[in-house]
């Protein structure tokens, strides 16, 4: 049997606050895999923190859970196909083991689709989307209390999630994420992000600036604020009165223990001189900003409604270096947009000449059903795209070489955050978030130490530790 639920809808906005009876779940498996950006890495570690204290504990591989979550992603056709090959393993394995396995669903896919993933996947028993995941706790006690009963919520809260959400958090370790804004109205004409994620809302400033604590407590040296359109946070602030982000970032830095800083992802439109200066201004905010400009042809810009130039979009970059000269910049670009011609790929390969990112991320254009440009002539052959990509991929790469060889020689404030890939080395992030291997004794975790780079590879630099005790400050 499957239920839409409704618990939560417009006639009925009273949060369930009560947790449901989770006695029959004490000490069970929870393994959840997450594809996508950093808001789902995002969800998917307060998911973790919601069921924590209801008696499941996360688990390292799929076969040692008891429930299996499934954060997805719908940007793009390729990730929403990668959930069903997913799903087809997980009822191969299902039945081959035949153990119990709560089986959910969560994220864009599940917000775009619904009920369409029970017809398509009869191994799922939850199918929930990215604005209901914190009524997991009492969906999952109805599904298990009625043996083969679905459940699908995709309904959009009155109330925002994040006010429902159990305050209490394991921690992040020294790099954290903090979610500060959700969804879009900007309505580029490739993106689901609009119809999977809603409207733009912003949370209060009050609970960001909780939550910053409680991650400094939990050890957190680095946080970055996230939100699908961060620079367009506008929460209402302690004070009564509305916050951008430019007053959130100073006020977060003001915590003690907030040692680095950071904010993504940005839309050129709201990158505001107030913003700016606040790069300028805010120690701890870190020479390191993802702008995604998507093309650097105005007549494709301006088909995907992006709002704005190609010729703005560099004068925010000359503003941002003005303001903070050693800023690094990374981008996101789409080859083959609807109407795509060889002159308007010139003109991306021209603006990643112009602007020298120290990274960035191509992708091909995917066509989004129920998308603007998804029912837009002159779509562009696959084989063309596979060429631009390729061409694009190789120009974002010189440019990350070129990047990570100017800090070649020179003696950067490393935060360790985890153990390295080899024995004896830690790895590292530097301000411009480049992945730094160095032997390192373990101690260093969580720590920041003065490191010189001594060599650039394609994805990290590898270097030395200098300074004999980790320092404080970055
Ligand atoms: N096709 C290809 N790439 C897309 N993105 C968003 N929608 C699509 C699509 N339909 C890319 C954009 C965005 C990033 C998160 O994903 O570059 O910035
Ligand atoms: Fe999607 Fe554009 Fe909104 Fe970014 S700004 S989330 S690309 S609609």
């Amino acid at each position: 049997m499957t239920i839409r639920t409704k618990l939560m809808s417009m006639s009925n906005p009273t949060p369930c606050t009560k947790p449901p009876d989770m006695s029959d779940t004490q000490g069970r498996g929870l393994y959840v895999k997450t594809w996508g950006c950093q808001m789902n890495v995002y969800d998917s570690v307060r998911m973790v923190d919601m069921l924590r204290p209801l008696g499941w504990h996360p688990v390292d591989a799929p076969e040692a859970a008891d429930m299996i979550v499934l954060n997805t992603c719908h940007i793009r056709e390729k990730a929403t196909e990668k959930l069903y090959s997913e799903l087809g393993r997980l009822r191969a394995d299902k039945i081959a083991s035949g153990r119990k396995l709560l089986v959910a669903v969560t994220g864009c896919v599940a917000q775009a689709e619904g009920d369409e993933i029970l017809r398509r996947a009869p191994v799922v028993d939850l199918v929930v989307g990215p604005q209901a995941y914190h009524r997991l706790p009492e969906l999952i006690a109805r599904t298990t209390r009625e043996a083969g009963l679905k459940l699908v919520d995709t309904d959009f809260p009155v109330v925002s999630k994040f006010d429902l959400l159990p305050q209490e958090t394991a921690g992040q370790g020294a790099i954290a994420m903090l979610a500060v804004q959700e969804g879009c109205d900007k309505f580029c004409s490739f993106c689901v992000v609009p119809y999977t994620r809603g409207a733009e809302a912003s949370r209060p400033a009050a609970d960001v600036l909780a939550e910053a604590q409680r991650l400094v407590a939990t050890g957190a040296r680095e946080i970055t604020l996230l939100g699908q359109n961060v620079n367009a946070y506008h929460g209402t602030g302690p004070d009564g009165r509305t916050w951008n982000l430019a007053r959130l970032l100073r006020a977060v830095a003001d915590i003690e223990g907030v040692t680095r800083l950071r904010y993504m992802t940005s839309h050129p439109r709201d990158m505001d001189d107030e913003l700016v200066r606040a790069h300028a201004e805010i120690p701890a905010l870190m020479p390191f900003l993802h702008l995604p400009v998507q093309s650097g042809s105005d007549q494709i810009l301006q088909a995907m409604n992006r709002q704005h130039s190609a010729a703005d979009y560099l004068r925010i970059v000359d503003k941002l270096r003005a303001a903070r000269p050693d800023l690094a910049l990374s981008s996101d670009f789409i080859v083959g947009h609807p109407g795509e011609t060889s002159a308007d790929f010139d003109a991306t390969l021209k603006l990643v000449e112009t602007v020298g990112f120290a990274a960035a991320y191509s992708f091909k254009y995917s066509v989004r059903p129920g998308t603007p440009a998804a029912s837009l002539g002159m779509q562009i052959e696959e084989s063309v795209k596979d060429e631009r990509l390729a061409r694009l991929q190789e120009a974002i790469g010189r440019g990350a070489a070129a990047f990570n060889q100017t800090t070649v020689g020179s003696v950067v404030p490393v935060l360790f955050d985890r153990a390295g890939r080899r024995p004896g080395q830690m790895h590292g992030r530097t301000p411009w978030l480049q992945a730094v291997h160095v032997t390192a004794p373990t101690r260093l975790l969580g720590q920041i130490a003065d490191v010189r780079i001594d060599a650039a590879h394609a994805n990290s630099v590898s270097g030395t530790v200098v300074t004999a005790n980790a320092v404080e400050a970055a």
